[in-house]
């Protein structure tokens, strides 16, 4: 399956795997996509909150829905064993796996609680959904 839809889109994976440095496993490609996707996010709030950006509830308001969809993601995205020889992904996400789990839900948890309310209180909840990365990245993401 995976070979056969590698086959129809050479050139859109061959384009992809470029921007994430050689990955061919199109699963991890996938959750490192999400993963992209909530470093862009992360951004364009701490731009928007720090006033770097002007203040834009309606962008505030579709970014936060993007977040959110991309946070529900993560648990079916790490589900299956997918590895890559690029990949940064602890080998403790799958032998711990009901504790990744709940550091996902907890991660869900710190973006629907964050207050979008104003500038100044996205500031305060783009910082809380910084650690809330970090906590993740500490404990599963390996250095390389
Ligand atoms: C529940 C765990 C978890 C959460 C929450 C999480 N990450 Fe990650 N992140 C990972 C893991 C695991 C990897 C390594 C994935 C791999 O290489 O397969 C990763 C990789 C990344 C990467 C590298 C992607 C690539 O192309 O190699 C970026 C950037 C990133 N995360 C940003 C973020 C940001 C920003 C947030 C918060 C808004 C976040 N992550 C929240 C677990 C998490």
């Amino acid at each position: 399956m995976r070979s056969f839809v590698c086959f129809g889109a050479v050139l859109c994976a061959a384009t992809v795997a470029i921007a994430h440095d050689g990955v061919m496993n199109k699963s991890v490609l996938t959750r490192m996509e999400t993963m992209t996707e909530f470093k862009e996010i992360t951004k364009t709030l701490g731009r928007i909150g720090s006033g770097a950006d002007e203040w834009d509830p309606k962008k505030v308001e579709i970014t936060m829905q993007a977040l959110t969809a991309a946070a529900a993601r993560v648990v079916p995205e790490f589900e299956a064993n997918e590895r890559d020889p690029k990949d940064r992904a602890a080998d403790t996400i799958w032998t711990s796996w009901d504790d990744f789990v709940s550091t996902a839900n907890g991660f869900e948890t710190t973006v629907s609680e964050m207050d979008v309310s104003s500038a100044k209180a996205l500031a305060v909840s783009v910082s809380a959904l910084g650690d809330g990365c970090k906590t993740c990245h500490k404990a599963y993401r390996v250095r390389k």
